[in-house]
């Protein structure tokens, strides 16, 4: 697993410098109305820092996936409303991301002023990491810094390439992902209690097998755990199952085994007759899902059991839902987890998306040690996996 030093904001001089600093603008909208703030504000200490430092911040960040076509849709217009709200200073919006308005824009930047450019993926070489894209952003600035932690598992000309063509620090926000998810992955306050959910165990391969040499307890439900079933022997009725990895989630339990790692799975299950949200639905011991039913949450004696694993924990990783949480007879499972976790007492630590958003959902966020801003960047750091986006800054 990489181990981090880098160079941060205080270890470059930005005073009266242009800056292009590289944020994770990319919130959930509805109707235009930005529905969380999280990664702006997650996002203001290193802007506000360069601010005092009288240094000129030209922020930058994708929004959506464009595929490199300008689409209104995609515009970072409510980001700049709202870092103008949240800073109590204009932070003026490019109408493009190198073209004439941001040149201008750029070239009348004072320090002390911020700026935003439009969305970086309205440019098709942003994705390709194209070395001119890069190049050309590098022209407009002094100092690169990479505050963007949600991103920093892509190399894109904004999060990697211009490094190469500018002195690259990071900002606090990579700064604190890195130091707290790195602490519990290095040296965590034991018991160390991993606990993943999520429809697929392909997308989570990764991170069980990282984790297995570190945890000493591997909750596992949600989708996931349906495999993981099949791999014990039961069979799970028309519940989400990969049956080309039965064989590895075999591989897994007996991983764990081996290792004295204590892998608690689901003893019982929310079970609909269809994949809908008023479907008719009950509870069901594991070992006994009909043939005609799926599994949709973990059920409540489950609830109990992995409240009982995170309640005992030093540090708990917590990356996945436990059922469709967006739906509320399917919710009860990811909702226990949140509540075992906050009052856990342990150090813990949520990997983004939908666990974060139910942590958000209850108002648990401020009991969490750290809840990450990276939904795909986490998961790919807990896998121990490089990322780019970290990789190419200066070593301090
Ligand atoms: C995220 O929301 O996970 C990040 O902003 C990265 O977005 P992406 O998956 O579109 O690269």
């Amino acid at each position: 697993m990489p181990t981090y030093n880098k160079k941060t904001v205080e270890d470059i001089v930005v005073a009266g410098k242009k800056v292009l600093v590289r944020c994770d603008f990319n919130v959930p909208l509805k109707d235009g109305v930005i529905t969380s703030d999280k990664r702006i504000v997650e996002a203001l200490p290193t802007i506000k820092y360069l601010l005092s430092q009288n240094a000129a911040v030209i922020l930058c960040s994708h929004m959506g996936k464009p595929k490199g076509q300008v689409n209104p849709k995609y515009s970072l217009a409510p980001v700049a409303a709202r870092l103008t709200e949240l800073l109590g200073q204009e932070v003026v919006l490019a109408s493009d991301v190198i073209g004439p308005d941001a040149t201008a824009k750029v070239a009348a930047l004072q320090p002390g002023q911020a700026m935003l450019l439009e969305n970086v993926r309205f440019e098709p070489g942003e994705e390709k990491n194209c070395p001119e894209l890069a190049k050309h952003l590098a022209s407009f600035a002094e100092v690169y810094v990479n505050d963007a932690f949600g991103t920093a598992h892509r190399a894109h000309a904004t999060t990697a390439g211009v490094a190469d063509y500018l002195p690259a620090v990071c900002g606090y926000l990579i700064q604190k992902e890195i130091s707290i998810m790195g602490k519990a992955l290095e040296n965590p306050a034991r018991p160390f209690v991993a606990v993943l959910g999520g429809a697929k165990v392909s997308d989570k391969i990764g991170v069980i097998k990282n984790l297995i040499d570190k945890v000493d307890t591997l909750v596992v439900g949600g989708g996931m755990a349906y495999t993981f079933f099949r791999a014990m022997g039961y069979t799970v009725g028309t519940s989400i199952c990969e049956e080309d990895k039965i064989e590895l989630a075999k591989e897994l339990l007996e991983k764990a085994k081996a290792k004295g790692v204590n892998f608690v799975l689901p003893v019982d299950n929310m079970i609909g007759r269809e994949y809908a949200e008023d479907t008719e639905c009950r509870s069901c011991p594991s070992s006994e899902i009909p043939d005609d039913w799926m599994g949709l949450d973990i059920g409540p004696k489950s609830q109990a059991l992995f409240a009982q694993a995170i309640a005992g924990a030093g540090t708990v990783v917590w990356n996945g839902p436990m059922g469709v949480s967006e739906w509320k007879n399917f919710a009860a499972g990811t909702y226990a987890v949140a509540t075992a976790v906050a009052e856990s007492g342990a150090v813990s630590i949520i990997g983004g998306g939908d666990s974060a958003a139910a942590i958000e959902k209850l108002g648990f966020a401020e009991k969490m040690t750290h809840v990450s801003t990276g939904g795909g960047a986490s998961l790919e750091f807990l896998e121990g996996l490089e990322l780019p986006g970290i990789a190419c800054l200066l070593d301090k």
